[in-house]
């Protein structure tokens, strides 16, 4: 399941990555690509949030990964939206024994490549496979050189900045993603 949800992931990339980069020059075309009501507001990292969930008792079983399953390891999830797929990684990250659920976009911030997820069971990191950039997660709740906690940093190589985050939220034992930056 997860093999083919890479799979069509990165079929997603090419078209995903091409788009970006045209709409980086040209704002106007990207409201045509995606649906701009699907769209929220520009964050501070230049990106665009997808809002998937207005609440997390609305929030579809698909945004959603057990918790119980992200104790065994971070789990894949594409995350569909409209004519959207965002390619999303959720872990927990543990902090002094304490479980923080989290979620990523696995689109390294370099060229576009899937990140891959380090630490095992929980949740360190990312490194990409194409150029070498590594991301570390901010695990000081006061922040980490400037970074916030629980950011996917950027340690080493080229990427340009951190991992776009996924904002998510727990009810009962599941994990939801209710808002994505792409
Ligand atoms: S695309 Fe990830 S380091 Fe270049």
């Amino acid at each position: 399941m997860v093999d083919e949800n890479r799979r069509e992931t990165l079929k997603i990339f090419i078209g995903a990555t091409a788009a970006l980069g045209i709409g980086a020059l040209t704002t106007p075309l990207v409201g045509s690509l995606i649906n701009v009501n699907e769209l929220k507001a520009k964050t501070a990292y230049g990106s665009i949030e997808v809002v998937l969930c207005e609440s997390v008792d609305n929030c579809p079983e698909e945004y959603s990964v057990p918790i119980d399953e992200l104790r065994k390891g971070p789990k894949f999830v594409l995350l569909k939206k409209g004519t959207m797929a965002i390619p999303a990684v959720f872990g927990l990250v543990n902090v002094g024994g304490k479980e923080y659920p989290v979620a990523y976009n696995t689109v390294c911030t370099h060229f576009g490549c899937p990140v891959n997820p380090s630490g095992g069971k929980y949740l360190i990191g990312f490194s990409c496979p194409c150029h070498g950039s590594q991301f570390i997660i901010c695990t000081n709740p006061n922040g980490c050189d400037g970074h916030a906690f629980l950011e996917a940093y950027v340690s080493a190589g080229p990427a340009p900045r951190s991992l776009r985050p996924i904002k998510v939220a727990v009810k009962g034992d599941r994990v939801y993603a209710l808002r994505a930056e792409i």
